[in-house]
């Protein structure tokens, strides 16, 4: 694991002076505190956050650019079309054995390219697999929309997967589902003069605490295990109220779960990715924890899924 966050803290104060809004309003809704942004004429692109990321990952994985068939980049935020924000990781690491392509999953995207990966792996094409979730959501934001604008930060994460015989270790379960019908209620348009973030706020919040909640039953499920047996839940970090509400819909305590919403707000597919970072630092995870990971993305579809890991050898 890696992860990178700008070095430009945006508190809900600062937003005080940005929009019609406040620190209290911000905290009670949300339970965010602060966000780390890109400096407005700070040129960092996604593919350098994630870049940096995916170095701190290789050095602590202890292995070279040259280990790594292939780079699966998660973004709603790319820098370009084309090329790939993956391709542009794979040159900037000298990964030059690897192929790259990003996915676009929304907020899900690190679950999706975590998925994939563990497909590749499995089904021998790959051996060692790089996958990053990197967003300059800021970019996005249309500053004067105080309904999306406090919501979001930037951030970077990367994880480094590699085959292994121990089939006791790793990805145990994957799900992954899209609800293309509820396309409009969160969404960034690709062309125009309004390519800002847009959201029905109350429905995505409604939305997501099922889908949430239900991707990792189902995720559990097919891997033949229940709720009780979880170690700890890493949910997608967009809201504290979603994600205590998400608690309630399991049964789950809230000391099983990991939360760093206040510190990083929502950074799309960075944030499962940090949570995991934060998870791992506080000694959370150990050889053997069983993690679930959940996640919901919006923008051209709800999509959604559960993760389930047996964590080893950190
Ligand atoms: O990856 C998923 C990303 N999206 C999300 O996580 C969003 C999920 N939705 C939510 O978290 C919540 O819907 C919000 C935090 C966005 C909004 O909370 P809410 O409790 O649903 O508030 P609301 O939209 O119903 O608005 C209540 C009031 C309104 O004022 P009036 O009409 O009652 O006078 C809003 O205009 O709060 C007002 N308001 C604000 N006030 C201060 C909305 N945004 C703000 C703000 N500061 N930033």
């Amino acid at each position: 694991m890696g992860s990178a966050v700008p070095s430009n803290t945006l508190t809900n104060k600062d937003l005080e002076k940005i929009a019609n809004t406040s620190d209290e309003w911000i905290y009670a809704r949300t339970g965010i505190r602060q966000r780390s942004i890109c400096a407005k004429d700070e040129k960092t692109h996604a593919f350098e956050l994630g870049a940096e990321a995916s170095r701190r990952a290789l050095d602590r994985a202890a292995i070279t650019a040259d280990e790594i068939d292939g780079i699966v980049c998660a973004t709603f935020t790319p820098d370009f079309f084309f090329p790939a924000t993956a391709c542009k990781i794979q040159h900037l690491l000298g990964c030059t054995h690897a192929f790259g392509f990003d996915v676009s999953a929304a907020c899900s995207g690190f679950l999706y390219g975590l998925t994939i990966a563990d497909a590749m792996i499995r089904s021998g094409q790959c051996t060692t697999i790089l996958v990053v979730g990197t967003e300059i959501i800021s970019k996005t934001l249309d500053w004067t929309d105080r309904g999306t604008c406090i919501l979001f930060g930037d951030g970077a994460g990367a994880a480094v997967l590699r085959a292994s015989d121990n089939a006791q270790q790793g990805i145990l379960s994957t799900y992954m589902q899209s609800e293309g019908a509820f396309a409009d209620i969160l969404y960034l348009p690709a062309w125009g003069d309004e390519r800002f973030m847009k959201m029905n706020g109350g429905d995505v919040y409604k939305h997501a605490v099922r889908m949430m909640g239900d991707a990792a039953l189902k995720c559990l499920d097919k891997a033949g295990f229940s709720i009780e047996n979880i170690d700890l839940l890493i949910p997608h970090q967009a809201n504290i109220r979603i994600i205590r509400a998400m608690a309630a819909h399991l049964n789950v305590s809230m000391e099983k779960i990991v939360c760093n919403v206040d510190r990083y707000a929502n950074t799309g597919s960075a944030s499962i990715p940090l949570a995991l970072e934060d998870a791992w630092s506080d000694g959370r995870i150990k050889e053997g924890t069983i993690v679930v990971f959940t996640s919901l993305g919006g923008v051209f579809q709800a999509s959604l899924l559960g993760l389930f890991f047996l964590l080893g050898g950190y």
